[in-house]
């Protein structure tokens, strides 16, 4: 059966070209980074190559690019790398789990920590985070663009706060990564950005690699301790076929989003969107009257349990994700989508469809024939539905 896959804000495929590019240094070119011998300049020279593609899509020096293990690495480093007891940390209530948890843990050991609420279409206001700014706000934290819905936040006004506040700012640009232009320097959207964060499975290259962008003049402490790489702010032995991979990525990305890719994609999720709405009743876009990345969607499909949903899709051969895929086994509804005010069975009764740009036509025409008979059919097995529909006759 031929797969759709319509979670790629869970994980993208490895591109092909992005495989060959990190095979040689498995098998061929698998020097330590650090080793002075050839072999070990050759990995040096990879390492570098990446970080310079890394560099001019960022806009920022090289020097100033620090690789990690991933997303989930990258915004520890960001958090713990500033923040000491007595600080206070200012995030919002829709993060990733990789900075709620890391808050909540420094929050255990004496950082205080202010979670700014959402609108109901799932941004973090300006005004709120003015409001919340203290003499001992240290970092200031907000995503680019949300992992469920998409909602890009306004990280130029909120960054432009939090400077003026005497904050660093750090932003977890995972899901804006291969979807919207990231420019850090003086010209840019993010020019008050201090650290950024990013993931090789987000944009395409391999899981287990990530970068953390950190300006120059921004002291962090390292957290792992040992030797002196990535200019002492990230111990332990480059992963170079995985740097490669994302440097390569990058470079593939970077041009992708030159073209007319991102606006075709946007057609496609929008025809998606619309489609579904047309032929099923009761449903909604959460967050659809927002700035989103192109390639999601956060459909609620009333009176159906989203997991039940997930899997009748799953057995025709669709993949698409309940709220986030990170919580993916936990019953709990979506922190971001509670934090938006929807109910909690509505956020269980939604479901997250990402694109990429491997997408087709055919695939969303699949999705558009197959979805709305799934969820006619699981509403048959839906009391609430019946009664409602019972009622309205
Ligand atoms: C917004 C966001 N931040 C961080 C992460 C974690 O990244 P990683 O899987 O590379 O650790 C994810 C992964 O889903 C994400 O969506």
């Amino acid at each position: 059966m031929h797969r759709i896959y319509l979670d790629a804000n869970a994980t993208t495929p490895l591109l092909p070209e992005v495989f060959e590019a990190m095979r040689p240094f498995y098998l061929e070119h698998y020097g330590n980074a650090s080793s002075i011998h050839q072999q070990g300049q050759h990995a040096r020279a990879a390492v570098d190559h990446a970080r310079e593609a890394v560099a001019r899509m960022l806009h920022c020096r090289p020097a100033e690019v620090v690789f990690t293990s991933g997303g989930t690495e990258s915004d520890n480093l960001a958090i713990f790398g500033v923040l000491s007891p007595g600080d206070h940390l200012v995030t919002s209530s829709i993060e990733h789990h990789a900075v709620l948890h890391a808050a909540h843990s420094l929050e255990s050991r004496g950082v205080e920590v202010t979670f700014l609420p959402v609108t109901a279409e799932g941004i973090v206001e300006p005004a709120e985070l003015l409001a919340a700014l203290k003499p001992n706000t240290k970092l200031v934290s907000i995503m680019y663009a949300n992992n469920e819905t998409g909602v890009i936040q306004p990280i130029d006004a909120l960054a432009g706060i939090a400077h003026a506040g005497g904050a660093l700012f750090h932003t977890d640009a995972v899901q804006a990564g291969g979807k919207l232009s990231l420019d850090v320097s003086a010209h840019g959207l993010l020019k008050d950005v201090d650290m950024l964060t990013l993931s090789g499975h987000k944009i395409f290259a391999p899981k287990g690699i990530g970068i953390l962008y950190v300006r120059r003049n921004v002291r962090l402490s390292p957290m792992f301790h040992g030797g002196s790489h990535e200019r002492q702010r990230r111990a332990g032995t480059e992963n170079v076929p995985g740097i490669v991979a994302f440097g390569k990525a990058v470079e593939i990305g970077t041009e992708w989003l030159k073209g007319d890719g991102p606006t075709k994609l946007a057609a496609r999720r929008d025809r998606l969107e619309k489609g579904i709405l047309a032929a099923v009743d009761e449903t909604g876009v959460n967050s659809g009257a927002s700035s989103r990345v192109a390639n999601t969607t956060s459909i609620y499909f009333d009176h159906v349990e989203a997991e039940a949903l997930l899997i009748a899709l799953d057995l025709k051969g669709i993949s698409v994700s309940g709220g986030s895929a990170c919580q993916s086994g936990a019953s709990e509804p979506s922190h971001v989508l509670t934090a938006m005010g929807l109910s909690p069975a509505r956020a269980r009764a939604t479901i997250r469809f990402s694109l990429s740009k491997l997408t087709t036509e055919a695939e969303v025409d699949d999705v558009l024939r197959i979805l709305p008979e799934a969820v006619a059919h699981l509403r048959t097995l839906s009391p609430t539905y019946q009664a409602a529909k019972a009622t309205t006759v």
